[in-house]
C-alpha cells in the first residue's frame, strides 16, 4: 500500500502514531505536575526500561504535557564522558526563554540569566581555555551565586533561582534527562543533592529522568535517599491489547484494517516491544497490496522487517563492541535469555571472573548489558540473545 501514507515510525525517539499502553504513567505524571505547581511535596518521576521500549518517547510526551501547562522545559541527553554542567545550563536557558515573554519583570529574568551564565562558565573545559563555547547569553555573568565550581552547591543555587522565576508565574520548570544512567557518578550525587534541597523548600522545579533498568541502583548507590526523591516507573513491552491498538488505530485513520490472524502473527513476531511493533507494522503495510492486511502479508514481510532490525536495531549496537566484548556477549547468549550469573559466563569462556571484568564493565558503559541484580547480568536490548545466536561466530 501507499508508503507515503504509512503511519508507523520505527526509530529512536520517533513519536509513535499511537502512544499505546502508557495511560498509567501519563496519569501519574499529571498528578506530579499538578502537585508540584501547588507547592505540595511530591517525588519526581524516573522512567526505566530496556532499549526500544519507549522511554524517550514517553519523556518527550511528559515534556509536552508540562509545556501545555505553560511550564518552562528543557531536556538533555547524558553522555558518560561529559559533565552535565553545560547541558543543564543550556536546558535551563531554554526553559527560561519559554517563560520570559510572560514575565512582567524583565529584570528578574536578566538577574537569573546572569547567574545562569556564571554557572555555565564554571565548566571545567571553559576554565582550562580548551573550549571557546559560549552560553549565548547576552547579559553579563553575575558573581557569587552558582559559580563556586562545586557542582552540588552551584546546581542547588541555580535550581532555587530558576524555581523562583517560575513561582512568579505560578508555573513550574521541568528538566528532562534522557540516558540518565550515563550521568557521571559525581554529577549524579550533585543532582540528587540539589533535588533534595529543592524538595525541602517546595520550589516548583523537577528533574524527570529516563534510563536503563539499573538506573535506580545507580541513583541509590550515589545517595541513599534517592528513593524518596523519585518515583520509578518501569516500562515494559506492551500487552496484547495495547500492541494491537498501536497497530490498529493509526491504520484506521487511513481506512486500513488488519485481519485477526495478521494481528496474531504480528504480536508473535514483535513480542509487544514497541520498536518491533513499529518495525513489523511498517513493512507489513508497505508490502500489503490492499486493505485488510492479512496473515499472508505479514508472513511475506517479516523477513524484510527482521533484516532491517538486524541492521538498524541490533547490528548498530553490536558494531560498538570490541572482539573481547562480543565473545562475552556470545557466551551470555548461549546460556539463555534470562539474566545470567557472571560466574557462569566466565565458566563458559574458561576464564577467571576477574579477568572478564574489563569486558563486562565496558559493555555496561556502552549500555549493551546491565547488572540486573548482584552477580547477574542481562542484555539491555530485547531479543539480543536470539540475534547473537543467529550470528556466525
Ligand atoms: N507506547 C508506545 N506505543 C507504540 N509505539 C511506541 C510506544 N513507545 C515507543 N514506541 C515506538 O518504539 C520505538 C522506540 O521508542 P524510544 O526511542 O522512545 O525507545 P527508548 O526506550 O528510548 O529506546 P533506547 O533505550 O534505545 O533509547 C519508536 O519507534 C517509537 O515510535
Ligand atoms: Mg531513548
Amino acid at each position: 500500500m501507499d508508503p507515503v501514507r504509512n503511519p508507523y515510525a520505527p526509530g529512536a525517539g520517533q513519536r509513535p502514531p499511537e502512544l499505546a499502553g502508557r495511560d498509567r504513567e501519563l496519569q501519574q505524571f499529571e498528578v506530579v505536575l499538578e502537585r508540584v505547581a501547588r507547592g505540595r511535596p511530591e517525588r519526581s518521576m524516573v522512567v526505566t526500561g530496556l532499549r526500544g521500549v519507549g522511554k524517550t518517547v514517553l519523556l518527550n510526551t511528559f515534556k509536552s504535557m508540562a509545556m501545555q501547562r505553560l511550564w518552562g522545559t528543557g531536556k538533555i541527553e547524558a553522555r558518560p564522558d561529559q559533565s552535565i554542567r553545560r547541558p543543564v545550563a543550556a536546558a535551563l536557558h531554554m526553559a527560561i526563554r519559554e517563560l520570559a515573554p510572560r514575565h512582567r519583570a524583565p529584570e528578574r529574568i536578566e538577574e537569573f540569566l546572569g547567574v545562569l551564565k556564571a554557572f555555565a562558565m564554571r565548566d571545567p573545559a571553559a576554565a582550562k581555555g580548551t573550549s571557546h563555547w559560549s552560553p549565548g547569553i547576552e547579559v553579563p555573568a553575575s558573581r557569587g551565586r552558582a559559580d563556586s565550581g562545586d557542582l552540588e552547591i552551584d546546581l542547588t543555587e541555580l535550581f532555587v533561582d530558576a524555581a523562583g522565576v517560575a513561582t512568579d508565574l505560578a508555573v513550574g520548570i521541568a528538566l528532562f534527562i534522557d540516558e540518565m544512567q550515563d550521568v557521571q557518578p559525581a554529577d549524579v550525587s550533585a543532582l540528587c543533592a540539589a533535588c533534595h534541597e529543592l524538595s525541602q523548600t517546595g520550589g516548583p522545579l523537577i528533574v524527570v529522568g529516563a534510563g536503563l533498568p539499573h538506573l535506580p541502583s545507580v541513583l541509590s548507590a550515589s545517595k541513599s535517599y534517592s528513593e524518596r526523591l523519585f518515583r520509578y516507573a518501569r516500562i515494559d513491552k506492551l500487552d496484547r491489547e495495547a500492541a494491537d491498538l498501536a497497530l490498529i488505530l493509526p491504520a484506521r485513520e487511513e481506512e486500513v484494517e488488519f485481519t485477526q490472524d495478521a494481528l496474531d502473527a504480528l504480536y508473535e513476531a514483535a513480542d509487544g516491544y514497541p520498536y518491533f511493533v513499529q518495525a513489523y507494522g511498517k513493512v507489513a503495510w508497505d508490502l500489503a497490496p490492499r486493505t485488510p492486511i492479512t496473515l499472508e502479508d505479514v508472513k511475506v514481510s517479516a523477513p524484510e522487517a527482521e533484516e532491517e532490525l538486524a541492521v538498524g536495531f541490533f547490528g548498530s549496537r553490536y558494531e560498538r563492541a570490541t572482539p573481547a566484548e562480543r565473545d562475552y556477549m556470545h557466551a551470555m547468549a548461549q546460556i539463555g535469555d534470562e539474566p545470567v550469573p557472571t560466574a557462569e559466563v566466565a565458566d563458559a569462556l574458561g576464564r577467571k571472573p576477574s579477568s572478564l571484568s574489563p569486558a563486562r564493565d565496558s559493555l555496561i558503559k556502552k549500555g549493551l548489558i546491565y547488572s540486573a541484580e548482584r552477580g547477574l547480568i542481562a542484555f539491555t536490548v530485547p531479543h539480543f540473545g536470539k540475534f547473537l545466536r543467529a550470528q556466525p561466530v
